[in-house]
């Protein structure tokens, strides 16, 4: 038994258990808050003493000495005690050793429920524009790949069978399409996170003449927020920035997957950086895609996290219970995993080289122009599309037994099919032919994706 909590001690004659204190203590990770606890703290003294709730003086003391805690935490010095349980009485302890008697004022019209939904607050809203900042600048790697290759031509996959060919332009500007839906994602919840919880007490509001307003403007957010229950209550701005991450998260992995294959010695679509993969210590030959794997994986943990935060909130009742305390690691775990996948995926799409020629043997290859002599056969022939993929099919077939691609049948060979083909079809059975002809709003031909391109250089 230790002696009684000094912070909330004066109806307890003795101090927790050791056990008790390791399962309630959150110093070990929320002292990741500590400089949102500090602003916060000092964006509240600075109020109570506008409103004349504390004197000038000691709003003057309670900052001088926040400000000398926080460059003991920021210089690695300071001592956190567990048995001070968090972040907020740690600095208040400490606070209280330096200025003594005024420390005590800091917390009038405040709790440490408002306090801790104050900073976790503070601290996903910084990391919802980490995330902004991140993915705009994959979004940048990816536009200079899509410039790059513009009209290099490989195969559009469904199935993981070719289907059609496209661009290399046209596939990179789909993951900017998704990472742009992802950034806005960021930008919509920072936006309906972005009011301030505190001034709602410990969950009913106070008593004192404080100004919410004034808080919430040295904050840096819109407005306070309107109902203090639902104040200390909401982890909402936690979950959807878990929902914007697990969904970029999912890109980054499909992303990821499509590197892995690409790199592999069966496609050799990509050239992934020395500096992007390892080797093996056993087989000399080979050269792994690691990073390209971490980040496909780090889904797990990030979705993961939102699973297990939207399990620990379900069915608590208002307002705050402790159970709200396990709202934390997770989301720190989660807003590292993403931030380094982006980096990793920024780092990876900067450097790996597509190689052409090998996008273009295979944009040719499995009947990938099939589509085309079909709609080639309702232009010219003016048969219904029904029929022309009939005729193509058979035309395939013929090829396929023939052991050849549709390009290499004689004009003989496709007349006997229908009498009506020309030479002139040859003129389509080509892939870069076959992307060319793709000019409609958001198809794959150069010009379109030239033009989705160059929207995306203004909108950045
Ligand atoms: N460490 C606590 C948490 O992270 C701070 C809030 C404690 N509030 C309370 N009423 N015990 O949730």
């Amino acid at each position: 038994m230790t002696d009684s909590n000094k912070m909330w001690g004066g109806r307890f004659a003795a101090g927790p258990d050791a056990i008790m204190e390791a399962i309630n203590a959150s110093i070990g990770f929320d002292q990741r808050l500590a400089a949102q606890d500090i602003e916060g703290s000092r964006a509240h003294a600075a109020m109570l003493a506008a409103c004349n709730i504390i004197t000038d003086k000691d709003a003057e003391a309670i900052r001088e000495g926040l400000l000398t805690v926080l460059s003991e935490i920021e210089g690695g010095t300071f001592q956190f005690s567990t048995a001070l349980e968090d972040i907020h009485m740690n600095v208040e302890a400490r606070l209280t050793e330096l200025i003594g008697a005024p420390a005590g004022r800091l917390h009038t019209a405040r709790s440490r429920n408002d306090q801790v939904a104050l900073d976790f607050r503070l601290w996903v809203r910084d990391q919802c524009d980490a995330a902004i900042s991140g993915i705009s600048a994959l979004i940048s790697k990816l536009l200079t790949q899509a410039e790059k290759g513009a009209d290099m031509v490989m195969p559009g996959f469904t199935h993981l069978q070719s289907a059609q060919p496209v661009t290399w332009g046209h596939h990179m500007m789909a993951y900017v399409e998704m990472l742009g839906r992802d950034r806005s994602r960021f930008q919509d919840a920072r936006a309906r996170m972005n009011e301030s919880p505190l001034g709602a007490a410990a969950l009913a509001g106070t008593s004192f003449p404080i100004d919410r307003d004034m808080t919430a403007k040295a904050l840096r957010f819109d407005r306070p927020m309107a109902n203090s229950l639902d104040a200390v209550a909401d982890r909402d701005f936690a979950l959807e920035f878990l929902g914007a991450s697990t969904i970029t998260a999912m890109h980054l992995s499909r992303l990821a997957e499509e590197l892995v294959i690409w790199s592999s010695a069966q496609f050799r679509f990509v050239a992934l950086s020395d500096k992007f993969s390892t080797g093996s210590s056993i087989m000399p030959q080979k050269k792994n895609p690691d990073a390209a794997e971490l980040i496909r994986a780090k889904i797990g943990r990030i979705m993961g996290a939102q699973v297990g935060l939207l399990t620990v909130m379900k069915g608590l009742p208002l307002t705050y219970s402790k159970d709200m305390q396990e709202d934390k690691e997770q989301v720190f775990d989660a807003a590292d995993s993403l931030m380094l996948a982006l980096a990793a995926m920024t780092g990876m799409m900067g450097d790996l080289k597509p190689n052409a020629e090998n996008l273009a043997n295979a944009a040719g290859a499995g009947f990938a122009t099939a589509t085309d002599l079909a709609d080639w056969l309702v232009r010219k022939l003016d048969l219904p599309f029904r029929e022309a993929h009939h005729i193509t099919g058979s035309l395939v077939k013929v090829a396929e037994d023939k052991g050849v691609d549709l390009s290499d049948l004689t004009l003989e060979e496709m007349r006997k099919v229908h009498e009506g083909i020309t030479k002139d079809v040859f003129g389509v059975l080509t892939p870069q032919a076959s992307v060319a002809s793709r000019t409609s709003y958001g198809g794959t031909s150069p010009t379109q994706v030239h033009t989705q391109i160059a929207r995306w250089r203004a909108k950045l």
